[in-house]
């Protein structure tokens, strides 16, 4: 947590209630340790999602579909999804939660099954579009992923990119992060400064969950 717990605790006690099938997903998601968005997280893609209205959401990293479902509950009537996951045991699950008739707005969203770099490749090789892109995938490759999410979203769109901070990780000196973690914390820097510098975005970093960059595309 990198903001005082007992601050978050304040924040999320005052956060609207979800329905009460996203509420049974999201506990079953905890419960199955599926890392799925943090309340605080989910309160700030609410809010983008009202003050966008975006019409065509672009998501990389399903998992088993919590935040797609939600996406298309809390979006315009009109709005479509694209979602990519490529795990299997993901996949599963992420079939059978998008397939439910319980969620009332599942038929916004379309699941795309594979390395989420192809598919964007194979995305703006179909000349798509997206308002608003929500990456929350392997952090390691938002860096090769960039490119590609550059094409697709479309001026004046919001590009949300969530676990930029690593619980910290990422504001540490690189000797003093533990071998293992080097590496993501190299990529991660070199992409919070690449979207912190780039000529076609403005974006802003938020403490908010496991932190939370908001690019918006000039
Ligand atoms: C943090 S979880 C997504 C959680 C989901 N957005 C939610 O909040 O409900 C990240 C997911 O991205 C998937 N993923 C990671 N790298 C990927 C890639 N290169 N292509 C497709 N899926 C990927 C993982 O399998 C994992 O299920």
């Amino acid at each position: 947590m990198i903001v005082n717990e007992r601050i978050t605790d304040y924040i999320n006690s005052l956060a609207k209630e979800l329905t009460p099938e996203l509420r049974a997903l999201e506990r079953e998601a905890l419960r199955n340790h599926v890392p799925i968005i943090k309340k605080e997280t989910q309160g700030l893609l609410r809010f983008l999602l009202c003050m966008q209205q975006p019409k065509r959401i672009l998501e990389v990293g399903t998992a088993i579909g919590f935040s797609a479902l939600f996406m298309s509950e809390y979006s315009q009537k009109d709005c479509r999804i694209t979602t990519i996951e490529k795990v299997e045991m993901r996949l599963v699950e992420a079939r059978k939660n998008l397939s439910d008739p319980r969620f009332a707005s599942r038929d916004k969203i379309r699941l795309c099954e594979g390395e989420a770099l192809e598919i964007l490749k194979e995305l703006v090789q179909e000349q798509r579009q997206f308002d608003f892109i929500f990456l929350d995938a392997a952090k390691a490759q938002y860096m090769a992923f960039l490119p590609e999410l550059m094409k697709l979203l479309e001026v004046g769109g919001i590009l949300v990119t969530d676990n930029v901070l690593q619980d910290g990780m990422v504001t540490n000196s690189r000797y003093s992060v533990i071998r293992r973690d080097r590496t993501i914390h190299t990529r991660m820097r070199e992409y919070l400064y690449t979207i912190t510098h780039h000529e076609k975005l403005e974006t802003v970093i938020l403490p908010v969950g496991d932190g939370v960059a908001i690019s918006k595309r000039q």
